[in-house]
Order: C-alpha cells, then structure tokens, then sequence
C-alpha cells in the first residue's frame, strides 16, 4: 500500500514509518517540519492551524495513518495549552477528511489516533469500545477529536462531537462522514524506554525514587510500544476493524503494582509514594486526569479480531526491562 502518515516524527511514528517500510509498503510522512522526519523517507509538508494542506498529496494513497497532535501530557494544561491540544487534532482530522472526501479515488482505510482518555475517570469499572464516553478535558479532546472525522458545515467539530455522545453515535456519524473505512486506535499510555511516558519516569526510577502516584489504587490500561505498532497494522490490513479500537494489553494494573514491577525490573527498590496533593498542586488538573484518576479499559475489539499481544502482560514486561528480555 501507499501510506501517508502524519506525526511520523513522533514516539509511535518513528517506530512505525521502519515497520511498514520493512512489510514492503510505501510510506509518505506529512509534517510540519520535514527536518523533524530521519533522512531517506519521503516527506510532504503541511501546517493544520494555517490549514497549509496539498491536497494532491493524497493522490494514489491507499491508507492514511493519523498521529499529529500536540502533546497532552507535554506541558500544563493552561488554557492556551488546552486550546493547542484539542485545535492541534480537530484541525488536522477535518483537514485530511476533507481531502479524502473530494479524493477522485478516496483512500480504503483511514486509521485514526485517538486514546483512552474517551471513557474519563472509570473508577472500578471495566470499560470497552461499547462504553459511553466519560468527564474531563481528556475526555471531551477524543470525542472532538474522533467527531471531527465526519464534515457537518460550519457549525464545526464541538456541535459534532456534543451530537456523537456515545460511541456508537460517533462511529456511525463517522461512517457517514468519510466514504473510507475509519477506526479510531483508542491508544492507552505506550510504553517503551526510547521515548513517552516510560522514558520520562526512568531517571526517577533508577535513582530509586520512583514511588505510587497518591494511593495507587488507580488502574492504568497500558501497552507496549511493538503491540501499539502492530495493532496499527492490524488496523490497516483487517477489514473487522472499524470505529473505536482500544490499544491497551489485556489486563489493566493498579499504579502501585506498576510502580513495584518497573522498579523490580530495574533491580531498584520502590521509593516513596508521591501524595496526590502535591502532584495536584504542580500538575493542576491536568494530574486529576492523567496521573491519579482510573483508566480501566480493555481491548475487547482486538481480542475478538484474534489480534496477539507480544506483551499482553505488563507487569512481566516492566519486570523484564533490565534484563533487555522484553
Ligand atoms: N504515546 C502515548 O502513550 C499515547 C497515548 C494515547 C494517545 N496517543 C496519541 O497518539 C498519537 C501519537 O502519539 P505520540 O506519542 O507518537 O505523539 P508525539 O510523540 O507527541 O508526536 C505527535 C506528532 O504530532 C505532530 N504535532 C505535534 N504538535 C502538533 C501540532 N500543534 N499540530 C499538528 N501536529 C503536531 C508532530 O509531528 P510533526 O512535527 O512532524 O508535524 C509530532 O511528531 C497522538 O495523537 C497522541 O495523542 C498517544
């Protein structure tokens, strides 16, 4: 296939662009910044908040992969950070949308990022691609954001993705926006040491001052960068595979027994918890949502796919690290 993919400079891009090169597909990276993409692939640029777009770039395209947005967990949830997160991904969906609709041949499938972030704060709860979307920031950026892939007129991408309250009513506002087979890839925290989430808790843990984040009761719905990329492809290739798909292992684990697995398998002890508290009082809200609160949710679509996790569990992949056996 053709495939055209946006953040292909970023954590998951990077590792992507050589695996589909490698399965023999062509890859063009679309991209703010073409210095930002390893030399030998081929670039096209684009700008989402100018609406900088060739629309030609879509010409022969069989697939087109969507990763661009500005970081969630980056920075502080200021408003004009706030603003640059959701604008970053409603933009650039309604951007390459559109193009794909007015496509003479339009692309057959078209994989979207977005994360598990949709269900808000599940508490106890388990949640799959059946459950209804949650409270939050987090919450309300995947609902405009998996919403933006239908074109309603110039009401724009909030009225859309108010209407698409649940999750079958996105799909199917999805289904009716895009003449394209879409999934939405409801990523859950990626893990790999090279980069993400992982990379920015490492320095803490080998010192052996990582410890529980509050009272680490609070699930988290994981998966290994290697399954995130092949849940992509999956995605691409699986006909099945439409609407939201949550990428997360199979069994969500409480943020005290991640703690104790990543240290273990740095050889290092746990440190001390970190109270909610004080991450409230550097984070903000931005803490509430991402650091302390549940995210219980599992991959019931991939399962039916028969999709097979190279990691399915977490806590031996966090306990594998240093021995290089992950
Ligand atoms: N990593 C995770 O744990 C995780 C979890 C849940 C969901 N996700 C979602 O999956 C997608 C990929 O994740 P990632 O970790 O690979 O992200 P990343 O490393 O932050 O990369 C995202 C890419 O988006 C582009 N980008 C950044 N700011 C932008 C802006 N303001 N406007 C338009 N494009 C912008 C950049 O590409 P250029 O500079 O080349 O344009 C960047 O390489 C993201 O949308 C993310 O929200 C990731």
């Amino acid at each position: 296939m053709r495939i055209l993919v946006t953040g292909g400079s970023g954590f998951i891009g990077t590792a992507l662009v050589p695996r589909l090169l490698s399965l023999g597909h062509e890859v063009v990276v679309l991209t703010r910044k073409s210095s930002r993409v390893a030399p030998g692939i081929a670039v096209a640029s684009w700008d989402p908040a100018t609406g900088k777009f060739q629309r030609d770039v879509l010409a022969g395209v069989d697939a087109v992969v969507h990763l661009a947005g500005a970081g969630i967990a980056d920075k502080r949830w200021t408003n004009s950070r706030r603003a640059a997160i959701l604008n970053s991904r409603v933009d650039s969906t309604r951007l390459l949308v559109s193009a794909m609709q007015e496509a003479g041949t339009p692309p057959q499938v078209f994989v979207s990022a977005s994360a598990i972030g949709f269900y808000g704060d599940t508490g106890d709860d388990v949640h799959d691609e059946t459950s209804g979307s949650g409270d939050g920031f987090a919450a309300e950026v995947c609902r405009a954001w998996e919403a933006s892939a239908t074109v309603r007129g110039p009401a724009g991408a909030a009225e859309a993705a108010s209407a698409a309250a649940s999750t079958a009513e996105a799909a199917s506002a999805t289904a009716a926006g895009v003449p394209t087979r879409t999934a939405f890839l409801r990523f859950g925290t990626v893990l790999d040491p090279a980069g993400g989430a992982l990379a920015r808790m490492l320095p803490l843990f080998r010192l052996g001052l990582g410890g529980r984040l509050g009272s680490g009761r609070q699930w988290m719905s994981c998966i290994s960068r290697e399954d995130a990329i092949a849940a992509i492809v999956e995605a691409l290739g699986n006909e099945a595979l439409n609407g939201p798909v949550n990428v997360v292992a199979p069994d969500p684990i409480r943020n005290a027994d991640f703690t104790r697995a990543l240290a273990s398998g740095l050889g290092k002890r746990v440190g001390p918890p970190v109270p909610g508290l004080a991450l409230r009082a550097v984070y903000g809200r931005m803490a509430k949502e991402l650091l302390l609160g549940s995210s219980r949710v599992v991959p019931r679509v991939l399962t039916e796919a028969g999709f097979e996790f190279r990691h399915p569990d977490i806590v031996a992949y966090l306990e594998q690290l240093h021995s290089g056996r992950q």
